[in-house]
């Protein structure tokens, strides 16, 4: 019971999981990742999970080296042995430990790790507030529909954000075309209608973006992906944030501006309520 790793074929306290310091993960970010809860003890879309991770592993040539169904079982047991009522899944995939050196190492086996910690949900006094943001120049790679451990840009953007007294920073292309938050995608409410950025290397395939975006027909609310600019958010209805830890959290003030009434508008709630409070009850 407590938090427990997987190490490439082992589970254990997380306090005592070891990965080598050549670690092409830890060197290079020559590694991918998902990130994983579970509702009722259930991992939550973990095929549509553990397809973007082969999508993502595909991408940087990373074989993985387990079934989708031996994954499955690892994390299965992994929420088991946890205990915890509700678990947020971490999954890592590494080039493997090998001497440094650029060039994919001849032999090196990849590094396989999961955790499981207890789910931490957004709290709720900050749902029902709904929260700052502030946008900011996208300096990340050409490849963020890749889910990479290269996060940098992502770790620095979130602490600006934090360090100027905003939630998080949405990360805005040249042409004031805005992509995503630093670890969430986002959403946008006009006329009742409901827009998220539409998909391209500059935006993380987000399953919880695609999971409302596939409800919208059954609730009978329009929407999809679309080109969206930071003026569209600054004059939207209501603007939310999206992704598995975050949700559904409703986006109040973009750089000092209010958000249509600058509360937490009914199609947020909604969404939040149909799509994921109902999961727990
Ligand atoms: N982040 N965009 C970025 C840049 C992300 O890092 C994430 C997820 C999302 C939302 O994706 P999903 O709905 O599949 O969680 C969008 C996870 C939570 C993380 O970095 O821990």
């Amino acid at each position: 019971m407590g938090d427990v790793a997987y190490i490439n074929g082992t589970f254990c306290e997380l306090s005592q999981a070891r990965v080598s310091v050549e670690d092409r993960g830890f060197q290079f970010a020559d590694s991918v990742y998902e990130g994983i809860t579970t509702y009722r003890r259930e991992p939550f879309l973990l095929t549509e999970h553990l397809r973007r991770l082969r999508n993502s592993a595909r991408a940087i040539h990373l074989p993985i080296p387990l079934s989708d169904e031996r994954i499955t079982e690892l994390v299965r047991e992994g929420v088991r042995r946890s205990g915890y009522d509700e678990v947020h899944i971490y999954m890592q995939l590494t080039r493997g430990a090998a001497s440094r050196s650029h060039p994919f190492p001849a032999g090196a086996e990849p590094t396989v790790v999961m955790t499981f910690k207890a789910a931490i949900r957004v709290p709720a006094d900050v749902r029902a507030q709904g929260v700052s943001v502030m946008s900011r120049p996208d300096n990340r790679w050409g490849s963020c529909n890749v889910k990479s451990v290269m996060l940098l840009p992502n770790v620095l953007a979130k602490q600006e954000a934090l360090d100027r007294g905003a939630y998080d920073a949405l990360f805005v292309g040249p042409d004031q075309v805005v992509y995503e938050a630093s670890s969430s995608n986002v959403f946008l409410v006009r006329a009742g209608e409901v827009w998220t950025p539409q998909r391209s290397d500059k935006i993380l395939p987000g399953i919880t973006c695609d999971y409302i975006v596939e409800s919208l027909p059954r609730l009978g609310i329009l929407g999809g992906g679309r080109l969206v600019y930071l003026d569209d958010l600054l004059a939207a209805d209501e603007v939310f944030l999206a992704g598995t830890t975050t949700e559904t959290l409703g986006v109040v003030s973009i750089d000092g501006k209010m958000i249509g009434d600058g509360q937490v508008g009914p199609v947020t709630r909604r969404l939040y309520e149909e799509l994921f409070a109902s999961l727990t009850r």
